[in-house]
Parts: structure tokens; sequence; C-alpha cells
């Protein structure tokens, strides 16, 4: 069965440049998910994007609306991004054979909230909507193809301590501050069919209160596993001063998840750090 390696590129923040296109050119990924917040509303980024030749799919975040109440800045970085964007759709990547599913877009966590830039886009939709959404997309998806859900904030359900994947580390107490329409599309559509991914960003992996770090992977009671990508900021330096780009990577082998982990990369391309979070146990030899 084939190989499928999947870069995920967390939170941007405005820190994604020609230096990030020319190392995607390199290190050739089959394909590229973006978790959104992309900039504060800018058209810089999504322009950047789509110059690249690569499979790929984004969700934008909170941060994308710009703060503009009226959504035109949203509406215009989703017409730029044209098909990549796939807010509560599914997007089929041919090459290589992969189903990606988008959840709700511009999600700033805390369970289900419509922000106005959100609801001038797309209307006044509600978390019932929003999940029958995001399943109705799950189980369009071709079966033979390994699935991938994709959003901004991850679903609820992880964990409420500040370190959880989607835990609230700005203020007290901590609680799940993942969203719920995600939580109950996964849980509808896993009756159905197989989901062994779902990544996310928003909860940026350094932690705001106490310091630490947010621990970034979960797999739950069903198997399914949540990559939380938010490594903020993504360009970094080493302690050698070595500049730093990061990714998060998942590498499927057929339907299979074989491995997911934080990837480092120098921006001329060689991978400089890697910290494996999971991959496939080997199997047991018989003696
Ligand atoms: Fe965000």
């Amino acid at each position: 069965m084939a190989e499928l390696s999947i870069a995920i590129a967390g939170d941007l923040h405005d820190q994604w440049d020609r230096s990030d296109q020319q190392l995607l050119a390199r290190i050739a990924p089959d394909a590229l998910l973006l978790v959104g917040d992309l900039s504060d509303g800018r058209a810089r980024i999504p322009r950047l994007l789509a110059e690249l030749d690569l499979p790929m799919a984004c969700i934008l975040g909170n941060h994308d609306t710009g703060r503009d109440p009226s959504g035109s800045r949203l509406q215009r970085q989703i017409g730029l991004l044209g098909e990549r964007h796939c807010a509560w759709r599914l997007r089929e990547l041919h090459p290589p054979g992969l189903a990606v599913v988008g959840a709700r877009p511009g999600s700033a966590g805390g369970g289900f909230h419509l922000s106005q830039a959100v609801r001038s886009v797309y209307g006044p939709l509600t978390m019932e909507d929003s999940a029958g959404r995001i399943e109705a997309a799950c189980l369009a998806a071709d079966p033979a193809l390994p699935l991938v859900l994709l959003a901004h904030c991850g679903p609820s359900g992880l964990g409420s301590g500040p370190d959880d994947p989607c835990g609230r580390d700005w203020k007290v107490p901590a609680c799940d501050w993942g969203d719920q329409d995600l939580a109950v599309a996964i849980a509808r559509a896993r009756r159905q069919r197989p989901l062994p991914l779902v990544v996310f960003g928003h909860m940026h992996h350094r932690l705001r209160r106490g310091g630490g770090e947010r621990r970034s992977l979960h797999r739950d009671s069903a198997g399914t596993f949540y990559l939380n990508a938010a490594c903020v900021p993504r360009h970094g330096h080493d302690p050698h001063g070595r500049a730093l780009r990061h990714f998060g990577w998942a590498v499927f082998r057929g339907t299979e998840l074989e491995r997911l982990s934080h990837r480092w990369y120098d921006p001329d391309g060689p991978l400089l750090y890697e910290q494996t979070l999971w991959m496939v146990p080997a199997p047991v030899l018989p003696c």
C-alpha cells in the first residue's frame, strides 16, 4: 500500500513567506493542511497559498475574520483560497487520494458560537446545523480513502485541564474549550465509518498561565487521534541559532494511520528535529 505524508501547518499568525513555499517544494509532502489563523484578515497569505502547486485544504480561524463583522475580509480570503477552503464540506484530493472534511470556520472554541463575520458569510446556523453538515460531509467521503477532519478548534471532550489539547489555559478555572458541534459530528459519523484523524489548532502549545506545554495528541477510546498542530510561533530558532520551521506531520499507509509527529525543518530543507507522538506498534514476531 502506498505511503501518504501530510504536512500540517498550525496557526500561522502571519509567519508564512516565500521561504515556507520553497521549503515545501523541497520536502514535497503529498498534501498540505492548514488549520487557520493565517493572519488577522489580510490577503497576503491566501494569495501565496494559491500559488502553491500542492494538494491542499484549509479551514480559516477566528483571527481570519479580521474583526470585521461584515464578513468582507473573511469572504475575500475565502475567494482567494477557492476550493482549498473546505468549511462544512468534503474536499477529496486526487492525487494523492485523501478525503478532508472541513469543520466550522472562524471558531474561537468554547462550545458553539458563530461570530458576526461568520454569520454574515454563511448565515445564522445552529449547532445542530453545523454538526449535521460536518457529519454529512464525513459520510459522503469515499470509504476507500483515508479521512482527515480539519478544524480550527478541536472538539470538546478531550479534557478540561489547562494543558489538555483544547483546555482553556488563559483563565481560571481551566475548562474544556473545545467545539461541541464537532464532538457531536464525530460521534455520529463514527457510527458509520472509521475516522482515524482530527487535526486542529487555535489552542497554542505554549501555555499562557504557569508556563509549560500543552498535550498536543489525544487518542480516544474509539481509536481516533486528535492532533493539535498549533506550535506558535512556527518560525523559531534552535539553541545553535539555526532557523526552524514547524509542521505537524501525519503518515498514512492506505487508510491506516502509521505515524504522527511534530517536525522542525531548516528552511533549506533538512529535517532538524522530529518529536514522534505516536507510531503504529511493530508486529510481534513468532519465536
Ligand atoms: Fe484561533
